[in-house]
């Protein structure tokens, strides 16, 4: 089932001499269950996307269909709501707030549509669980290490049963071991709690935890590169198409050099 169509999407910035174009012309889907990699140069137009996704942006021309609705035709208050049902959101800082709790911080998106007590209870354990955080609710985020944070960024983003999560740059901030360690979270959450995710990256080692990666350029639709077999040889696919995009050569290097 297709979950994200992208039909010919086109974001202007500007005008005149100052005219940016973003995106330009861009078009492909997303199916339901895919966890998919957004890569490309800087400036190829990644946030962009990701942000006419989340509809904090309109596009210049063409439309995102998101569940079989029409992202260009919802009314403001439609568009409020699709973002706090339908969406979840993890970006390169945690945003959580200082001075409430994990629990808390976890819980924060459901104050708009609060569930039951006894609900939010045990949805607080479950998300808790699937992202290794039952230990730290009660703790602060300046308690916690940058992985750890990210981790309760990502419960945040998946308290409310999303369909589609939308991560920017999720690893930025995080040393390599945190990293892997918060992919193989979302890897979960893609898989156990039937999660769709887009996430954009420049790391060819994150994206290789990905089942596809979409490369954009100019804010066009480049290639994509699909997963067959092992994350080793996703990797090497990843790399390559990265050194084609660049029109330069870059070394390959190993995928799992800080994993067994
Ligand atoms: N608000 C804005 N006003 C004008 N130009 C913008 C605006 N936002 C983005 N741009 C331009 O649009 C292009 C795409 O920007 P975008 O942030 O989507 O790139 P990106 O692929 O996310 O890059 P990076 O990898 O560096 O994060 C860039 O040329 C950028 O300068
Ligand atoms: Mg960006």
């Amino acid at each position: 089932m297709r979950l994200v169509q992208v039909e010919h999407l086109s974001k202007i910035y500007g005008h005149r001499l100052n005219r940016v174009a973003a995106l330009n012309d861009l078009s492909f889907h997303v199916d339901a269950g895919e966890f998919v990699g957004i890569m490309g140069p800087s400036g190829a137009g990644k946030s962009t996307l990701l942000n006419l996704i989340a509809t904090l942006d309109t596009p210049t021309m063409g439309d995102v269909w998101v569940a079989g609705e029409s992202l260009s035709h919802l009314s403001e208050a439609a568009a409020a709501r699709y973002r706090r049902e339908t969406l979840g959101f993890i970006f390169q800082t945690f945003n959580l707030l200082p001075d409430l709790t994990v629990a808390d911080n976890i819980t924060l998106p459901l104050t708009f549509v609060p569930p039951r007590p006894k609900d939010l209870a045990a949805r607080l354990q479950s998300v808790a669980t699937l992202l290794g955080l039952n230990n730290l609710l009660t703790r602060y985020p300046d308690q916690l290490s940058l992985g750890q944070r990210q981790r309760v960024t990502a419960a945040r983003a998946v308290i409310t049963q999303p369909k589609l999560i939308l991560a920017d740059e999720p690893t930025g901030s995080l040393d390599s071991m945190a990293a892997t360690e918060l992919l193989q979270y979302l890897t979960k959450l893609n898989l156990e709690a039937d999660v769709t995710l887009m996430m954009v990256t420049h790391d060819a080692f994150t994206a290789s935890f990905c089942n596809r990666i979409i490369f954009i350029r100019d804010g066009a639709y480049f290639a994509e590169v699909t997963r067959h077999g092992s994350r080793q040889a996703f990797f090497n696919s990843i790399i390559d198409m990265e050194a084609t995009i660049n029109g330069g050569g870059r070394r390959r290097g190993a995928a799992d050099s800080n994993q067994p």
